[in-house]
């Protein structure tokens, strides 16, 4: 009433950033040209597409292997990762995690 546009203006950005969000969660991720059905999924690209749903991305270095490890084990159900999504996003924060061989 008579506030002016701001608070509209916010919400109506907020409303956008949501369903930007939400169609770039829907697009059935098929921005990997040429990677044949069946081959080992790429991990990095899974893990940013599938795990910022509910929250910020992790740096992989905040975990140790272990942590990944147990993390994943709580993460994938809720991700809906299959065996093979799982072991590939394993890998790549296992390789990246804070007591990851460099
Ligand atoms: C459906 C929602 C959802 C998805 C998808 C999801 N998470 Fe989570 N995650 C949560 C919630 C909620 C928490 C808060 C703490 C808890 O419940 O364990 C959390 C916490 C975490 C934590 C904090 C430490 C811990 O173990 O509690 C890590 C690390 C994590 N998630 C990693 C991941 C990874 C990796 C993926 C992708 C495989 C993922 N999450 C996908 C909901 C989700």
């Amino acid at each position: 009433m008579g506030l002016g546009a701001v608070p509209d203006m916010a919400s109506a950005m907020r409303r956008l950033i949501a369903l930007l969000f939400l169609a770039a969660c829907a697009s059935p991720g098929s921005r990997a040209p040429g990677r044949a059905e069946g081959a080992a999924p790429d991990g990095a690209a899974l893990y940013r597409k599938r795990c910022a749903s509910c929250h910020r991305l992790r740096d992989p270095s905040e975990q140790t292997a272990q942590g990944w490890a147990e993390a994943m084990r709580r993460m994938a159900p809720r991700a809906h990762l299959s065996d093979a999504q799982r072991e590939a996003v394993l890998g790549y924060l296992q390789g990246r995690a804070r007591d990851a061989p460099r």
